[in-house]
């Protein structure tokens, strides 16, 4: 996960995207570079002055319906924001650079290969994927372990309809989601973010049924700019938001506990579970607070809320646990 010190700058006051900048990679922080990434930066900023950053492509729209499942009562983050912030290391390590980058993840044709513990393996183009469910608007707070958050209406539906389509066997107790990977990501890249590819992320059976768990195709109603995962990644709201793989191209069944990136770079401080929780810090971020992206700088500041604030509709799944130590 990224490590470093976000800007102190409120976005609601700064006009280029460059200004978000100011992470530097935990790989990079790791290996002590700090010296590297901080000129990595400059020259970065530098960039932008010359060559603005740019939204990749327009996005088609969806026919959706409404959902039960919506969060309500508070305010959407603005699409800029939720388009040119991202994490998704395949495009860089920089916030902006996913934006900037992206352009070249091929989309069409593309196809969902489900296998592992099924009856069958099978794979799902993305237009069958389209067409299984209805598509449902989803707002859903939106929590990175980095303490910045977002709420995002999303488009999607419960990932269990697909599920239920791979029929797995019983002996399947975890799901992982494997993101798209070539050998072009680390060209797109741009330079070592330190990560294993390809992204790999996972759920336990019971949190992948659950319907909050959303198969996303969208956001503010048309299809998924690419550097938000285009064209289908996984949203799973009361976890970080590095359990929600984007760009997935594999969903593999399992009887044992999949291994995912973040664990396996740093399990210390990025467990299996990573349900959203104040009370458990992960270095070098106190996980009680959090900045919401797109406000004005007055109200970004708020109290992290239990499994994102989504408690009471899963925190059943965790009877028993001792969160602190199944972080
Ligand atoms: N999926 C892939 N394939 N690669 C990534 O780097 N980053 C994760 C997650 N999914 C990531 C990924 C992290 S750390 C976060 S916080 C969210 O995507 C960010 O999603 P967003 O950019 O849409 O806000």
């Amino acid at each position: 996960m990224l490590i470093g010190k976000p800007p102190d700058i409120p976005s609601s006051e700064i006009t280029s995207r460059g200004a978000y900048l100011g992470y530097l990679s935990r790989r990079r922080f790791l290996k002590g570079a700090a010296a590297a990434g901080v000129a990595a930066v400059a020259a970065d900023r530098l960039s932008q002055l010359v060559s603005p950053r740019t939204t990749v492509r327009a996005g088609t729209k969806l026919q959706t319906v409404p959902s039960p499942l919506t969060t309500t009562g508070e305010q959407l983050t603005p699409y800029a924001d939720i388009t040119h912030y991202n994490n998704f290391y395949e495009f860089g390590v920089d916030k902006g650079d996913p934006a900037k980058n992206a352009g070249g993840l091929p989309t069409r044709p593309w196809t969902v290969k489900v296998d592992g513990k099924v009856a069958k393996p099978l794979n799902f183009s993305i237009e069958d994927l389209l067409k299984l469910h209805p598509l449902e608007d989803r707002v859903y707070r939106h929590r990175c372990v980095e303490a910045w958050s977002m709420v995002i209406p999303w488009v999607g539906y419960s990932l269990s309809e697909f599920i239920q389509q791979c029929n797995p066997l019983p002996s399947a107790k975890y799901v992982q989601f494997i993101s798209y990977y070539s050998s072009r990501v680390e060209q797109w890249a741009g330079q070592d973010p330190g990560i294993y590819w390809p992204y790999s992320e996972g759920l336990r059976m019971d949190e992948a049924m659950h319907p909050l768990t959303l198969l996303t195709f969208g956001l503010y109603g048309e299809t998924l700019p690419n550097q938000d995962g285009a064209p289908v990644r996984i949203v799973v709201p009361w976890k970080y938001g590095f359990k929600s793989a984007k760009s997935i191209v594999t969903v593999r069944f399992s009887d044992k506990q999949p291994p995912t990136t973040w664990n396996d770079q740093a399990s210390y401080e990025y467990g299996f579970y990573s349900n959203v929780n104040p009370d458990v810090d992960r270095v070098p971020w106190s996980q009680k607070t959090e900045r919401r992206i797109g406000l004005p700088f007055y109200q970004q500041n708020r109290t992290t809320l239990i499994f994102n604030g989504y408690k009471d509709q899963v925190g059943s799944l965790y009877a028993g646990m001792d969160l602190r130590k199944d972080y």
